[in-house]
């Protein structure tokens, strides 16, 4: 029985395992391998010159187009693309991007454009998806607005920190960590982090806050407190009517 069952045993292994190992291959001109669990294809085309339209028949999950001396970004509408959930694109020449969309990739989730040329960047919706934006040349504090909830990388920039612009000093009030952690100004040849750069609006922060939302946070406060009082007053009302009172007699 052991005779037979032991090769038959390590047979079905190896099958199994043939099956499941990582597979490596080059197609479209780049490498195309398989990852774990759910055998989801990749493609890595670092440094090489990728064939698009091919690639858009594989069915990827991850595209690597870093270091292929991209000057924009490349077109990515075809359909075929749909399942890519990381995008690489750093390490190129990519001087502007249109908008957060790339392409017909509905599915994606971080975007890798580290290493560019950014020096704006798409100011109409918020960006949704995780993005490394660092090492580019991005200076206008007007972007941060889509980027201000959004997971992003944003060191190797260099910012023109307009410390009291109306809008800055909004976004430190209601974001001061972001703005600490994320952002480092130009000064003269120089580089000051925002915090030491931007002094005078964080030591004011106080006074930044607009009466409107003053009179709000005043305005739901006497509105819990009234609340608590009734309550109180009703449950004590209903304690020594209870107890107190007559009782009819019967
Ligand atoms: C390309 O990017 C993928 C993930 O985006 C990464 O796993 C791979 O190591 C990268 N290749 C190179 C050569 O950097
Ligand atoms: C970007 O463009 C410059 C000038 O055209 C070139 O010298 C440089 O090698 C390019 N860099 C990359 C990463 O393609
Ligand atoms: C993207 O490409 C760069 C350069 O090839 C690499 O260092 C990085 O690990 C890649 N992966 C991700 C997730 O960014
Ligand atoms: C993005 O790519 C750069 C290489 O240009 C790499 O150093 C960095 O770790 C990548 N970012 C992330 C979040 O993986
Ligand atoms: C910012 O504005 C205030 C008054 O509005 C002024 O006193 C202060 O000098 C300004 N600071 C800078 C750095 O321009
Ligand atoms: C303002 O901030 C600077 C740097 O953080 C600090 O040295 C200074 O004492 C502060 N001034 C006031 C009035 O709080």
């Amino acid at each position: 029985m052991n005779f037979i069952m032991k090769p038959l045993l390590i047979f079905i292994l190896l099958v199994v395992c043939v099956q499941v190992a990582p597979k490596t291959d080059f197609q479209c001109g780049c490498v195309i391998y398989t990852s774990l669990p759910f055998m989801e294809k990749n493609a890595d085309c670092s440094q090489s010159s990728a064939n698009m339209k091919c690639l858009a028949q594989l069915g990827l999950s991850s595209l690597n187009l870093s270091d292929t001396r991209l000057r924009k970004v490349p077109d990515l509408n075809d359909p075929g693309f749909r399942a890519i959930k990381e995008l690489n694109l750093s390490g190129n020449n990519i001087t502007e991007l249109a908008d957060w969309k790339f392409g017909s990739m509905e599915e994606l989730l971080f975007v890798n454009i580290s290493h560019n040329k950014l020096t704006s960047l798409p100011n109409k919706e918020p960006l949704s998806i995780k993005m490394d934006l660092s090492y580019n040349q991005l200076e206008d504090m007007t972007d941060l607005v889509p980027l201000i909830k959004a997971k992003v990388i944003l060191i190797g920039n260099s910012w023109h920190c307009m410390c009291n612009n109306s809008l800055v000093k909004q976004m430190y009030r209601k974001f001061p960590s972001f703005m600490e952690n994320n952002i480092v100004c130009k000064k003269d040849d120089q580089l000051e982090p925002f915090a030491m750069h931007c002094h005078e609006i964080i030591n004011n922060t106080e006074n930044l806050e607009p009466n409107a939302t003053i009179a709000s946070r005043v305005l739901i406060v006497s509105i819990i407190i009234l609340f608590v009082i009734s309550t109180i007053y009703l449950l004590l009302k209903y304690f020594f009517d209870f107890f107190f009172s007559p009782r009819p007699q019967g």
